[in-house]
This record gives structure tokens, C-alpha cells and sequence, in this order.
């Protein structure tokens, strides 16, 4: 069964049909209006969302289908301490569909292991946030033309900030990208982005401390906000939750044609007098995430029609190395097996299979 947890699942000429799709939705929406008609999405929200879920929600209801599902842990049987294994095949006999965000990484791969029906992860810890990306890919090809041959620069919160793994993962892919990776040095981005994307592929990449100083020569520039639920210590996030804030100043430092995405909520890193310039495009990107889960639902539904039976994925597998990161969710499922990938042989270099952190 075919579900979307990394945004690696998906090949660079499957993200470029989902574009394709969704710029078909946009000029001919009255064509979509029933093609989901009878089938239901289960949203299953662990964890505070208010563009995801509502944008899953509308994508389903404007494809003519209807929505089922949950926005707060307390209201589901995880409070009574069902396993996501056990919540996902529940789900499977109620929906067609489902997408799911947890506070814990790994848990929508959990879901996917169990269910019978595709499931979406709709952001998992700070870890992976694919569909996020989708509205970004869509975002940059409308506001920019093209997705290859960019400069991008990514400022913020670059270790907890899960739709940044997932953006680097997917524009890695493409031709003539290079990375500007903006952040103080607590909240530089993880290595297994660091090494299995870009390092591994020899992506050019560059890392700034100063805004200021990178900002010019950015075709895009990505800000995130500091993700304050994911600190250990309140202390280090009070230190750092100002540490980039992006104002008019700054945006006259920029090319005329750069393109400032976010993806939602901010706090303090965008004044809000950048927003009447119309290089601001994170009010489209916002937009455009609704036609790329249309897209998206669609595909996986077409797929589930006539389900591949998945390869069992044991290449490079070893078992039994317990994962240390409290916030996998391994750590949390006692039952789960313990497995690590091998990332890089030369090094001896494992990684949980459901979180990615080094074992
Ligand atoms: C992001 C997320 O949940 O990771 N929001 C979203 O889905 N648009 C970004 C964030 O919370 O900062």
C-alpha cells in the first residue's frame, strides 16, 4: 500500500505529477468536484494544527468526499493508551484514507507498517513534514517559474524544523540548487539531513549566522519559526526565539525577485509590514497547500486501487540497537522492534529506522 511518510517516498517525476495536478485543479476545479465522492479521510491530529488540518479537510470536501477524525490526543483512545498500531487498523475499517501528525517521530511510519489504507504523515515531531512540502514545491513553481537552478536560503530553526528537512530532502533532487542554511549554531540542522542529503549528493550548501549578511543573494528565502515546543530548555528557547526576524529593512537588502515562503504559524520572525510586499508569497503557499493534498489524496487513492503489495524493505537493516531519542517513538511503543539502518558502511554509521537519529 502506497503511503507518503518521507517525502523521499516520492520520486522528483511524482512530485512533478502532483504539481501538474494541482495546476489542473486551480484552472478547472468544477472537474475534481466528484471524484472522491463516497470516500472519507481520517484526520488524525496528536498534536495542535490549524493550516494542516483544515486544508486536509477542505482538500477532501472540495474532491466531493467527506472527513472524519480527531484534533486533540485527549479526545482519541491514545489517552487510554492504545498503540498507533492498533489506532491505525481501527482506522482502516472506518476510512479510505488517513492523515495523521504526532508529537512523536515516527509514529505516522508506524501507522503505514499497520494500516490497510495509504496513510499521510501530516508531520511527525521534528522530524519529517512531506505534505508541507508540497505546498511548497507548488509555491516556488508558481512564484518563481522553475524549480531548478535556485539559491535557497533556509534561516530559523533548522534542527527542529520539520518541513525543512522534508524542503531539503525534495529540492536536493533537483538541478542547480544550492542551500544558504541560516541559524544560530544550537539550531543547525540535523545530521541526517546534513550528511545523507547533502553532503552525500555534494550539494552545495554554505552556513551563515547573519540574515543580514546572506540575504542577497537568495532566489528563496524559507523562515521558520523557532519551534518552541520541542526545547528541553526554556531558557535556550528564550535566548534564541528572536534571533532572525525578517523586516522591511532586511527585504531591501534582497534581489527584487526573491520569494519569502514560511509555512505557518509565525510569531515573531516576520514583521508584519513585509507582508503588503509582493515578494511575501506565504499566504499562496498556504493556498497552494490545499490543491497539493487534493492532488496528493487523489493519487494515493488511485494507487490504493490497485495496491503493489510492498517490497519488505530489509536492505541494510540491523536489529536489536535500541534508539536513545526520547521523542521517537519507539521509545514511547515498547513493542516495537528495535531495527537501525545502515546509513554509511564506511563509518559504521546506523539509524533508527523510524526517527533517523544515529544509534
Ligand atoms: C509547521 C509545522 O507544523 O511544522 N506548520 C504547518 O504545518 N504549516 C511549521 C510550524 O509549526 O512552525
Amino acid at each position: 500500500m502506497r503511503s507518503l511518510i518521507s517525502i523521499l517516498d516520492f520520486t522528483v517525476e511524482e512530485l512533478d505529477g502532483l504539481i501538474a495536478t494541482a495546476k489542473d485543479i486551480i484552472a478547472h476545479p468544477e472537474n475534481y468536484w466528484d471524484k472522491c465522492a463516497h470516500k472519507k479521510l481520517a484526520t488524525l491530529f496528536f498534536e495542535p494544527s490549524t493550516r494542516t488540518r483544515l486544508s486536509f479537510e477542505a482538500a477532501m470536501l472540495e474532491l466531493g468526499g467527506s472527513v472524519i477524525g480527531f484534533s486533540e490526543a485527549s479526545s482519541s483512545s491514545a489517552a487510554k493508551g492504545e498503540s498507533i498500531s492498533d489506532t491505525a487498523k481501527m482506522i482502516s475499517c472506518y476510512a479510505d484514507i488517513m492523515a495523521m501528525r504526532h508529537p512523536r517521530e515516527g509514529a505516522p511510519y508506524v501507522a503505514s507498517q499497520a494500516a490497510s489504507i495509504p496513510v499521510i504523515n501530516a508531520g511527525d515531531g521534528g522530524h519529517n513534514h512531506p505534505t508541507q512540502t508540497l505546498a511548497d514545491l507548488l509555491t516556488i513553481s508558481r512564484e518563481k517559474g522553475r524549480l531548478n537552478d535556485l539559491t535557497i536560503g533556509l534561516c530559523g530553526d533548522l534542527k527542529y524544523g520539520r518541513t525543512v528537512h522534508s524542503l531539503i530532502e525534495a529540492m536536493a533532487r533537483y538541478t542547480g540548487i544550492r542551500f544558504i542554511l541560516i541559524s544560530p549554531e544550537e539550531l543547525r540542522l540535523p545530521g541526517y539531513v546534513r550528511y545523507n542529503v547533502l553532503e552525500r549528493n555534494q550539494i552545495p550548501y554554505a552556513e551563515y549566522r547573519s540574515l543580514d549578511e546572506a540575504i542577497g543573494q537568495l532566489d528563496v528565502l524559507y523562515m521558520t519559526r523557532i519551534q518552541r515546543e520541542r526545547f528541553d530548555s526554556h531558557e535556550t528557547y528564550e535566548r534564541l526565539k528572536n534571533c532572525y526576524i525578517l523586516d522591511t529593512q532586511k527585504m531591501a537588502l534582497a534581489k527584487d525577485d526573491m520569494c519569502v515562503l514560511h509555512p505557518l504559524p509565525r510569531v515573531n520572525e516576520i514583521s508584519v509590514a513585509v507582508d503588503d510586499d509582493p515578494r511575501a508569497a506565504y499566504f499562496r503557499q498556504a493556498l497552494n497547500g490545499k490543491y497539493m493534498r487534493m492532488a496528493l489524496i487523489l493519487k494515493l487513492l488511485e494507487e490504493a486501487k490497485d495496491p503493489v503489495k510492498a517490497s519488505a524493505d530489509t536492505g541494510d537493516l540491523v536489529y536489536g540497537r535500541t534508539c536513545t531519542n526520547p521523542k521517537c517513538i519507539s521509545c514511547v511503543e515498547q513493542e516495537l522492534p528495535q531495527i537501525a539502518r545502515i546509513t554509511d558502511a564506511a563509518e559504521n554509521i546506523h539509524r533508527c529506522i523510524y526517527c533517523e537519529q544515529k544509534v
